[in-house]
């Protein structure tokens, strides 16, 4: 059996008043069977640690591929497993379009992640235009291989399935095509990576709220979300979490 994970995406948002959030879902968390994780900014990633203990685990959103070097502005994992994180979410949309990103850089930050003794949750999603042109499942599956190292296994990796298009848009794809693409990556990792493949967890990210939140957890090969601006604020998460739980 999976467990059930509720993961947070917080991007570029969260300072030291909004550890005052993470208290209250920490307060739920400690509640619930569903694992819970917040990829904070890494600002705030000790700082988050100390205040979520062991009820929610503490990420970061981004690391280089190397462990470190004249790279300004960059951090490494082994910086984030310093300052406390245990997970790290590789390969956002978000980072592939802002930072031009490619599969083989997310694998790589994800093995740098492996190294480091952090959970990569890789993150593939399809454009709009992709999914306009039928094209989902070939783009899915090229950024599943391309992005998930041959090291990763249930144990290490979470696999994110958020389309671009209903990140921060409010648009949701139908339950038939988030079961569609969560039955593909199934099927996939289960190919490639024999019985194991059974094991990774397989998140929907874009646009999770707690008004669709029961719908999309009941939906199949679906083990919980990647939520971004419903993340920020305890009131919408922890009825995630509950929702999750209770799924
Ligand atoms: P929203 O939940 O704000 O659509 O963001 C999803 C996301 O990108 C999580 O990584």
């Amino acid at each position: 059996m999976r467990r059930k994970l509720a993961a947070g995406n917080w991007k570029m948002n969260g300072t030291a008043a909004d550890l005052a959030e993470l208290e209250a879902m920490k307060a739920a968390a400690a509640t619930k069977q569903t694992d819970v994780l917040i990829g904070t900014p890494a600002t705030l990633i000790s700082r988050a640690v100390a205040t979520a203990g062991d009820a929610i685990a503490i990420g970061g959103q981004d690391c280089h591929t190397n462990a470190s070097g004249a790279h300004t502005g960059d951090i490494s994992a082994s910086m984030l497993a310093d300052a406390g994180a245990s997970h790290v979410i590789t390969g956002h949309s978000e980072r592939r379009v802002d930072h031009g990103e490619t599969d083989a850089i997310v694998a790589a930050k994800s093995e740098a992640g492996y190294a480091n003794d952090l959970t990569a949750v890789i993150c593939i999603g399809e454009s709009l235009e992709e999914r306009e042109a039928g094209q989902t499942l070939d783009v899915i599956g090229t950024q599943l291989a391309g992005s998930t190292p041959a090291a990763a296994t249930g144990a290490n990796t979470v696999i994110a399935y958020e389309p671009v298009w209903a990140i921060g848009t409010g648009k949701v794809p139908t339950l038939e095509q988030i079961a569609e693409v969560h039955d593909f990556m199934r099927s996939q990792l289960v190919e490639r990576f024999g019985e194991d493949g059974n094991a990774f967890r397989l998140l929907y990210g874009g646009s999770v709220k707690p008004s669709n939140a029961n719908e999309i957890f009941a939906v199949s090969n679906v083990d919980g979300a990647l939520v971004g601006g419903a993340s920020l604020k305890a009131s919408d998460f922890n009825a995630i979490i509950t929702a999750l739980d209770e799924a």
